[in-house]
């Protein structure tokens, strides 16, 4: 598949999705949300492919939505069009795990796109930030629902109403990302993380998604016993005896994805 607006590549067992609109700081127009979308989809319907990364450039993981394109829309054409967030939420259909490693600027729906990543790898020039509303606007990809979530209510009333941009540090103290490298080993970072988790057992890698994504939709006693059984299915798995086992014999274990 040829695409104009993303770059793909395979490591390995990890799938690599590089935004390239270098000259628009990868501002997210349709077309590459939709070229977004099927490299996503591909990736997770490989079974060579055990996670999945998204990153940007040095400068700008994404700037946010095209700014250029939204200018002149109308409530009916992004209403009946569902231009801009059409196919945003098909992300979260992902069932294996897609990481966000960001450099450089992740403003308006490129932040609600890093947080609709499982997790965040911050290089530590990252910079990010709800300015939606300096537009007449709001968030409009989960920003003021995500963002709550994951950093707290103030800081992202802070962060929606002003405007303002939080640096890695401050979001690392918030809880909005899992860890901050340096700019230059950002992308062999992400991979050797990513690497690690398609080494396990792809099965067990679904189930941790599903069920820590499930904490966020449900009450806790509901999400202990949705937990509780996933649990239990997976003695029912080969991998459950082969990691077992391995323990045992003080070897490494040999996963199948059974
Ligand atoms: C379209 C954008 C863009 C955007 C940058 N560019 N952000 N084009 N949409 N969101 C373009 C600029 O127009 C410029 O093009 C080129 O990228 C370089 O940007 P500069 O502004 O010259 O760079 P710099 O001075 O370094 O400033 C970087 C910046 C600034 C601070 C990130 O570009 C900026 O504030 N961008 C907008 C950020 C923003 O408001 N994002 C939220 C968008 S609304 P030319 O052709 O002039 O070189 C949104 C809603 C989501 O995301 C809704 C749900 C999906």
């Amino acid at each position: 598949m040829q695409y104009e607006n993303i770059l793909v590549e395979i490591h390995g067992k990890v799938g690599l999705i590089t935004l390239n609109r270098p000259a628009a700081l990868n501002a997210l127009n349709d077309k590459l949300m939709d070229e977004l979308g099927l490299a996503l989809q591909s990736f997770d319907g490989d079974d060579d492919i055990g996670c999945i990364i998204i990153t940007g450039s040095e400068k700008a993981f994404a700037a946010g939505a095209d700014i250029g394109a939204m200018a002149s829309y109308t409530y009916m054409d992004v209403y009946k069009g569902d231009y801009i967030t059409r196919n945003w939420e098909q992300i979260r259909s992902v069932r294996k795990p897609v990481i966000a490693a960001v450099a450089g600027y992740a403003l308006g729906g490129g932040c609600e796109l890093a947080m609709m990543c499982d997790f965040i790898i911050a290089a530590d020039t990252a910079k990010f930030g709800q300015p939606e509303i300096k537009l007449g606007i709001i968030p409009g990809a989960g920003g003021t629902q995500r963002l709550p979530r994951a950093v707290s209510k103030a800081k992202a009333m802070d962060l929606c109403l002003t405007a303002r941009m939080m640096d890695a540090a401050e979001a690392e103290r918030a809880g909005l990302v899992s860890r901050i490298v340096a700019a230059d080993k950002l992308h062999e970072e992400a991979l050797a993380a990513a690497t690690v988790i398609a080494n396990m057992s792809l099965p067990m890698v679904m189930m941790v998604k599903e069920s820590i994504n499930r904490a966020y939709e449900t009450t806790l006693a509901e999400g202990v016993q949705f937990e509780r059984r996933l649990f239990h299915s997976t003695f029912a798995t080969a991998d459950q005896k082969e990691g077992m086992q391995a323990f045992i014999e003080k070897r490494a274990p040999h996963f199948k994805n059974s």
